[in-house]
């Protein structure tokens, strides 16, 4: 089968590329858009390190054909801080070591950027349940969960001013 053209919105930016038939989003970042952050560890839909969002709701790259969401808006990792400002899962997760190996990090803070976009005002069991589907090695979770909570108080503190700026 010939290679087709397939267009997305990835963070924002529309981004055209020619891709096989059958390669998946997770293949298409990082092999043909270079965004390296989402990470292929199963390829099989059982790690989560290739969360990303798709039109605002994760999902694991490594299962979607890239043609079957062509013209669709795609978040991943990359688009997250604003120049050199982190977002503030980004800095909750370095403030509280929610990171050590750093490789489910990625698809960690996008699942929970799926969460905190829906729910800015999750309980613990929201931040386990968004989660669940992302494997840690490392940190035992806890961490993480207290991460993601720190950085949707933070949020939640700072909405008003951001409201305030906006008008
Ligand atoms: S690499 Fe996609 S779920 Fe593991
Ligand atoms: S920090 Fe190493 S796998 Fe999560």
């Amino acid at each position: 089968m010939p290679s087709t053209i397939v267009t997305l919105k990835v963070n924002g930016r529309a981004q055209e590329f020619l891709t096989r038939p059958g390669t998946t989003l997770l293949d298409a970042l990082r092999d043909s858009l270079s965004l390296t952050a989402s990470k292929k560890g199963c390829a099989q839909g059982t790690c989560g390190t290739c969360t990303v969002l798709l039109d605002g709701k994760p999902v694991f790259a490594c299962l979607v054909p890239v043609e079957t969401v062509a013209g669709r808006s795609i978040e991943t990792l990359e688009g997250l801080a604003a120049g050199d400002v982190l977002h503030p899962l980004q800095e909750s997760f370095i403030a509280l070591f929610a990171t050590q190996c750093g490789f489910c990090s990625s698809g960690m803070i996008m699942a929970a950027k799926g969460l905190l976009d829906r729910n800015p005002d999750p309980s613990r069991a929201d931040v386990v349940r968004a989660i669940s589907g992302n494997v840690c090695r490392c940190t035992g979770y806890e961490a993480i969960i207290d991460a993601v909570l720190d950085a949707a108080a933070k949020m939640k503190k700072a909405a008003p001013s951001r409201r305030k700026a906006a008008e």
